[in-house]
């Protein structure tokens, strides 16, 4: 097989070596950008006259003609030539004889396959904000449906306060919100086209680099050509705001995973997303959510290998740059999964408002508002909390409840309780009592709701 540099060699390459070093089972995904890039930068020399027209058209046509093909997934790679570029250029050999040889000129792989890297990572993660957007959307309807709900919240893992469950569910919306802006910017910061900077130095031929840039898409040349075909930078970015958008999927998984044991009950995955057991035939377990969970693993290994790989790596382009490839498809192709099987879990996640409505008559949940009952009769917070304290363990040490004390027992601990301090005892007022902006008061979620429909739809 013909290497596009074999002519200094005086000798063929070792067979282990050459299959250590191939790159197209991976490579070959950015064929329709290697065709793109190959348009335009022909487009270009034409423009430039660096080539006639002649030889340029029948270039574009070409490779327009091997686009339609990659399409279709009718393209037939050739195992055998090392990479996707030579892929594509032994194609077009094939099809349009001598003009073929004009395609690389002023042009290097190395400014190459970080073009093609870039327009893959602006498109893919382009597809990965849609994705977030659907599943924001999924979310933001389940909380609709269970608009009413209050569930117990908790810190520690342990009872808290109490919640509007949709309350709850925008906590996830706002998480998404911020990774879809982590990966917008990452978009930006990777809108600059590198093709024009030749193998490290550029080129003596007259190229116009703002014009394969407009064309391909780009909002502006790199300004230099050494960092152009060394940077990897959006890379690591991109596979850092995957590992964030997965980290955050694990935590609602481990949400889902612990509400849907029957321990708590709140809600009831879906039969479609989970499996029996092969012994204990009386299982339903959460398994896709759980490796939901679990690939976020992949999700930051993929960032650190890549990582590792630029560690120290010196200027400028190194072989070791191909290796920037597999983490990064992985990455997506799984981020991509994870968002709509998640999209999945919430369209079809059912409440169980019997076992929460049984949960949240707990009165421990509505301590802080006893405290703050106090607080507003002009009680220190101190003092309100240490009387609180002490009504809690009391009624805990004599299996007592707050709703059975009577008004001189209440007022023996403080001389501000009245009877009214019972009808805070419940979760309803738990949550309408809340005032401050961004808590779980109905008014104000069912404002955040409305905005986030209207944001999401819009
Ligand atoms: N396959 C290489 C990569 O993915 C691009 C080719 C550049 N190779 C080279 N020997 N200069 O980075």
């Amino acid at each position: 097989m013909k290497k596009l540099w074999g002519a200094r060699f005086n000798k063929g390459t070792d067979e282990l070596a050459d299959k250590f070093s191939f790159s197209l089972s991976y490579d070959k995904r950015l064929a329709k950008y290697d065709c793109q890039t190959g348009i335009a930068h022909t487009q270009m020399l034409i423009k430039s006259g660096i080539i006639n027209k002649k030889d340029g058209n029948e270039i574009i046509k070409g490779l327009k003609t091997i686009a339609g093909k990659i399409q279709k997934g009718a393209f037939k790679f050739d195992s055998k030539a090392e990479d996707v570029h030579t892929n594509i250029q032994q194609a077009l050999k094939k099809i349009i004889g001598e003009p073929a040889d004009k395609l690389h000129t002023a042009r290097s792989r190395n400014d190459l396959i970080v073009t093609e890297m870039k327009m893959y990572c602006k498109e893919e993660l382009a597809n990965i904000i849609s994705h977030i957007n659907a599943l924001q959307r999924s979310i933001v309807r389940f909380a609709y449906d269970n608009k009413q709900t209050v569930i117990p919240a908790y810190t520690h893992l342990q009872a808290a306060q109490v919640v509007l469950l949709a309350h709850f569910m925008l906590a996830y919306v706002e998480m998404f919100e911020r990774d879809k802006g982590r990966l917008l910017d990452c978009i930006l910061r990777t809108d600059e086209s590198p093709l024009g900077s030749g193998a490290l130095s550029g080129t003596s031929l007259p190229i116009k680099r703002e014009l394969t840039a407009e064309s391909l898409g780009f909002y502006k040349p790199t300004e230099n050509s050494i960092d152009s075909v060394s940077d990897r930078d959006f890379i690591v970015e991109a596979l850092a705001d995957m590992a964030i958008i997965a980290m955050h999927i694990s935590r609602i998984a481990e949400d889902i995973i612990i509400w849907a044991t029957a321990e708590f009950r709140y809600v009831d995955i879906d039969w479609s997303l989970c499996t029996g057991s092969s012994i204990m035939p009386h299982k339903k377990n959460p398994d896709i959510v759980e490796l939901i969970r679990g690939e976020t693993a992949k999700l930051y290994s993929n960032l650190n290998e890549i990582l590792v790989l630029l560690k120290g790596l010196p200027m400028t382009y190194n072989r070791d740059l191909q290796l920037d490839k597999l983490p990064l498809f992985e990455s997506v192709d799984k981020i991509k999964e994870i968002l709509v099987l998640m999209s999945k879990l919430f369209e079809s996640l059912k409440v169980n408002k019997k076992s929460i409505d049984a949960r949240v008559k707990d009165e421990t949940f509505f301590t802080v508002d006893i405290m703050e009952y106090l607080i507003k009769k002009g009680v220190s917070y101190r003092k309100a909390h240490d009387i609180v304290g002490k009504i809690v363990k009391e009624c805990l040490d004599e299996g007592n409840s707050i709703n059975n004390l009577s008004v001189n027992q209440l007022k023996s601990y403080a001389k501000e309780f009245d009877l009214d301090v019972k009808k805070l005892l419940n979760p309803e007022s738990s949550v309408k009592i809340k005032k401050s902006y961004g808590s779980t008061n109905p008014a104000l979620v069912e404002k955040q709701l409305k905005k986030w429909k209207s944001i999401l739809n819009g």
